[in-house]
């Protein structure tokens, strides 16, 4: 064992002594998706801002709209005037764009940015926050000795993104791509999103739980989706922790509170929403109704159902339970905020001075250092460490020298 770690130690003394001298062979790990197909989905960048900014000015430089940023964050959809709120640097956001295939790859390729003066190419990676290397940014765009970076230049930022078919471990999922900061490891990272180490190995084809600071990974983020829901043209997946406006904006769905079935509801901030309410009832769409009876409950919800157009679709549904919760007959308000999407809404608020609506998202994930290895009992047990050793050693000299040959 202690020989093991020796050799390890001098292996990895000669590994640094290899970056110092061509200190860009080694590059951060990212996990890329071979794709084949034409179809698409959402995926999640987790954006931690380098500096403070107006939330108009994150939409322009991803090219997505201020109400999807609200929505991907659960930020309350009805301020007025949110592209005016400054969010902090240091804030954690979650930011939503496509996922197509672009040559064979899961990639996004739909932001573009203009480059300015003092711009460099790491200066632009800075910008996004490591989600794209500043020789990705090059190579994608061509930019060499003779086509160098020029003011009011148009350049593509391509962002990592996966799909895995919308699900992880049979679950339906949506995936985010996420950086590794300084002092994080996966099952610090895990217990943020819900994801076991195992998990996070398995999508990132990880052979070990080793990640370094920079390192993009994909975190499966559950998701409630409306395939079993039986909608009329239509079909959502909305990860937990966001909602989704749909039909013109008028209807807000999420997942439950407990539980990662999709609830619809008005949003209360659509324009001429008409048919919010079911037929022949008082009961709006996401409203539920209960009646005590003596066998139980009698439950009737009105649900959402799809659109078209400006149409809404909605149903009543009729179901019976042991026990009525709460009152003898609970009619929701309608249009209130639906009680039924879970998660702290933050509510924006336009005052001029700080606290910022991210004040309790922007957290940087404080990150327990993983406790290092205790060779003693640790959870993947030491008897397969010491077989595994030689193995390792091996595969670290290995890993040096293809990254070198691969340059
Ligand atoms: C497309 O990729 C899937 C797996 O991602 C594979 O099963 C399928 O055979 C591929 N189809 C073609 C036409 O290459
Ligand atoms: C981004 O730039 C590329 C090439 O520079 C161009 O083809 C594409 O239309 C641009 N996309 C947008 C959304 O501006
Ligand atoms: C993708 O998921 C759907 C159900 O969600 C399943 O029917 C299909 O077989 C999956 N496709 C692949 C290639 O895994
Ligand atoms: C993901 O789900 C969406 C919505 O159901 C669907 O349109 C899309 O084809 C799926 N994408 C993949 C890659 O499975
Ligand atoms: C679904 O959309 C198609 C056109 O894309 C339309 O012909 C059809 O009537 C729609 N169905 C419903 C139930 O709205
Ligand atoms: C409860 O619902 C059942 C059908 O689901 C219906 O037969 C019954 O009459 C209802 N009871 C009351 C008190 O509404
Ligand atoms: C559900 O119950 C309501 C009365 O509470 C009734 O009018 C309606 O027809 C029932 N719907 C179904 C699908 O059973
Ligand atoms: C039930 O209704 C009564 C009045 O009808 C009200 O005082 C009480 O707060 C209600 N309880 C709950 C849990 O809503
Ligand atoms: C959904 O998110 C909430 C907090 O935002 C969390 O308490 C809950 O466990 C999550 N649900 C799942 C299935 O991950
Ligand atoms: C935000 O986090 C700080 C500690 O970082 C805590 O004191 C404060 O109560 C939190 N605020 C909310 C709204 O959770
Ligand atoms: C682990 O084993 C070492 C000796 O190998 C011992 O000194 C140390 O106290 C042990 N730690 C724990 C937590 O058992
Ligand atoms: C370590 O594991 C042994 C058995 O494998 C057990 O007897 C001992 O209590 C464990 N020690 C600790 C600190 O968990």
């Amino acid at each position: 064992m202690i020989l093991c770690k020796m050799k390890i130690q001098i292996e990895i003394l000669l590994l640094l002594l290899l970056l110092i001298i061509f200190p860009r062979i080694i590059s951060a790990k990212s996990v890329i998706e071979p794709c084949n197909s034409s179809d698409s989905c959402n995926a999640l960048l987790s954006y931690l801002l380098p500096w403070d900014s107006k939330l108009s000015e994150i939409a322009s430089r991803f090219q997505v709209n201020v109400n999807d940023i609200l929505a991907s964050n659960s930020l309350d959809p009805s301020i007025s005037f949110p592209e005016n709120q400054i969010l902090p640097s240091d804030s954690l956001l979650k930011i939503p764009i496509p996922c197509p295939c672009v040559d064979g790859i899961r990639r996004s390729v739909s932001t573009n940015y203009t480059v300015r003066a003092a711009d460099t190419l790491d200066s632009i990676s800075a910008g996004y926050a490591r989600l794209v290397s500043a020789e990705q940014i090059k190579i994608i765009n061509g930019i060499d000795d003779k086509h160098q970076l020029m003011n009011g230049m148009s350049i593509v930022i391509p962002l990592p993104c996966t799909c895995f078919n919308n699900s992880s471990n049979g679950i339906t999922v949506v995936y985010m791509s996420y950086v590794v900061q300084e002092g994080e490891s996966l099952s610090s990272i895990g217990a943020t999103y819900s994801a076991t180490v195992t998990e996070l190995e398995a999508v990132n084809g990880l052979s070990q739980t080793v990640i370094d600071p920079g390192d993009v990974l994909a975190v499966p983020i559950p998701a409630c989706s409306s395939a079993n829901l039986d909608w009329y043209n239509e079909s959502l997946i909305v990860p937990n922790g966001s909602y989704a406006l749909t039909a013109n904006n008028c209807i807000k769905c999420g997942c439950g509170m407990n539980d990662l079935d999709l609830r619809c509801s008005p949003s209360g901030i659509g324009t001429s929403c008409s048919h919010l309410q079911c037929k022949a009832t008082n009961l709006f769409i996401g409203d539920i109704h209960m009646d005590r009876t003596p066998g139980g409950c009698n439950v009737t919800k009105c649900i959402y159902r799809g659109h078209f157009g400006r149409k809404i679709f909605s149903s009543l549904s009729n179901s019976s339970q042991i026990q009525c919760s709460g009152n003898h007959s609970v009619l929701t308000p309608r249009g209130s905020p639906p009680p039924t999407l879970h998660g702290s809404v933050i509510p924006l608020t336009n005052a001029p001075v700080s606290p910022p609506l991210a004040s309790n998202l922007s957290a940087p994930t404080v990150v327990t250092a993983p406790s290092k290895k205790s060779d003693n009992n640790s959870s993947d047990g030491g008897s397969f460490r010491d077989a595994s050793c030689l193995f390792l050693s091996g595969l670290v000299l290995l890993v040096s020298f293809a990254h070198l040959l691969s340059k």
